[in-house]
């Protein structure tokens, strides 16, 4: 397909109700979002509550990444089993019980149980909001719908500190941690709720030889014109083998795309996202910001993660995923040089400190350009139907895991080697990642998802743009 057919196929319209799906699905990422990003706000007020030494504070903020390990773990592998939408209403369960427990928990040890609790639907809310979204979604518009997942992670993320400001004066402070973290609450209702009115993936269903239903659904979400072919491409590709196992995810000719889903895995968190969104109050407040206004600075860095989202939510369909992703790692790479630049020289109160802001920013644009959507999309597209769900658990396992590593050990990083030394390691990954991509990382976009599995089985993933790896 040329350029310009791409351009106006990814124009074409499509029935309401798929968008509906997609946005409902992506509310997975809204909590997601809002989970991980709440409780740095809420951090200081439960130390007041409860005096906590910095351990259990640690603790506390890491707990939600070892449930998500456990969530992503397990996760998948009952996506596959009992359906992406039945995962979906058990993960808003928990988000619910959980949000309610966090702000009624008496004492540490019952916050830090809550929050493994809520991190287990976190890791399912990582893994299932692409994988609905990309199986029921036309593909001309696979990448635009796929990546509302990390465009609602990253309102999650700016809900929070939203929500966070709003409950922080010194007043309700104290207590204000409780309504930071039970506001979650709210948008789990409204996942369950929504999700209960929707049907399942129709891949799903012709996966476990609910044809009929899988009919229903896909007419409801397709235009005549694609219907038909549609579904007879997933009959062939379901019909060839039975449902699939945890060993079977291992499979040769599987092995490639996991490979593949690891290293994007990884590479997303060990360029440091997290890192720097955590760090951003600190290089605010060290360039002289007082408290108020690094507040609201930080805001304004949640305010680029979204804007930069959307533009790549334009891009998805439109350029690909590959040049997306090697522009944001490239951009990324050069902005954590700048950043370790930026710790280097003298006088961080001064103009070096808005190089070093303006370095974190634009790092974050890069970021939310490619690596943040296009790994989550990639994911939930490059793995074969009968094995999806486990695949794919698989590598959001690995990217839970990756993202817990930093945030254990890069602080005592910064306290062993200094700020530069550890923001240009980062950048040390972002290389490697580059060149890994642009050998490595296949194009999905305007290709079915039967299409690519296809070239899977036929040892074609790399696509044109790169060469095979078996
Ligand atoms: C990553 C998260 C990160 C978020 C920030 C997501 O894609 O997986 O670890 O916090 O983006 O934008």
């Amino acid at each position: 397909m040329s350029f310009l057919d791409r351009l106006a196929n990814a124009d074409r319209e499509h029935p309401r109700f798929v968008y509906v799906m997609a946005f409902v699905g992506a509310l997975n990422g809204l909590l997601f979002g809002f989970d991980t990003g709440v409780i740095a706000g809420a951090l200081p007020y439960i130390q007041e509550s409860f005096t906590l030494s910095t351990f259990l504070q640690e603790v506390v903020t890491v707990s939600v990444l070892v449930g998500a390990m456990i969530g992503a773990a397990t996760g998948g592998r009952l996506a596959d089993r009992f359906g992406r939408r039945r995962l979906t209403l058990v993960g808003a369960v928990i988000f619910f019980v959980a949000a309610l427990g966090l702000a009624t928990s008496p004492s540490v040890e019952w916050l830090i149980g809550w929050r493994i609790v809520l991190g287990v639907a976190v890791g399912i809310a990582s893994l299932i909001g692409p994988l609905y979204i990309s199986e029921t979604a036309p593909e001309d518009i696979r990448g635009t719908l796929g990546f509302l997942q990390q465009l609602m992670i990253v309102v999650g993320i700016l809900v929070a500190y939203i929500v966070n400001a709003l409950f922080a004066p010194s007043l309700l402070g104290v207590i204000g941690w409780r309504w930071m973290l039970g506001f979650a609450a709210v948008p789990a209702v409204i996942l369950g709720v929504t999700m209960f009115f929707l049907p399942e993936s129709p891949r799903w269903l012709v996966e476990h030889d609910r044809r009929d239903e899988a009919r229903d659904v896909l007419s409801r979400i397709r235009n005549e014109a694609d219907f038909e072919s549609e579904i007879e491409r997933m009959e062939e590709i379901s019909e060839r083998e039975s449902q699939g196992s945890w060993r079977d995810v291992l499979e040769p000719w599987i092995r490639p795309a996991l490979t593949v889903g690891v290293a994007l895995a990884v590479l997303q968190q060990v360029t440091g996202i997290n890192t720097v969104l955590y760090y951003a109050p600190t290089i605010l407040q060290n360039i002289g910001l007082g408290s108020a206004a690094s507040l609201f600075g930080t805001i304004g860095i949640g305010i680029v993660n979204v804007a930069l989202t959307i533009v790549a939510v334009y891009y998805a369909d439109r350029i690909g995923r590959r040049p997306l992703l090697l522009v944001s790692v490239g951009g990324m790479t050069v902005m954590l040089g700048a950043l370790g630049l930026g710790f280097y020289l003298p006088g961080l109160s001064g103009v070096v400190g808005y190089f070093t802001l303006g370095s974190m920013i634009l790092y974050v644009a890069f970021f939310a350009l490619g690596l943040g959507p296009v790994f989550w999309l990639l994911t939930s597209e490059i793995f074969p139907l009968r094995v999806r769900g486990t695949a794919e658990g698989i590598t959001t396992f690995f990217n839970w895991s990756a993202n817990l590593i930093v945030s254990l050990t890069f602080l005592s990083l910064i306290e062993r080697f200094g700020q530069t030394v550890s923001f240009w390691a980062l950048g040390v990954f972002g290389v490697l990642g580059f060149v890994y991509i642009y050998f490595r990382v296949p194009e999905t976009m305007g290709r079915s998802l039967e299409d690519i599995e296809d070239d899977l089985r036929s040892n074609a993933i790399m696509g044109s743009d790169a060469e095979s790896s078996d």
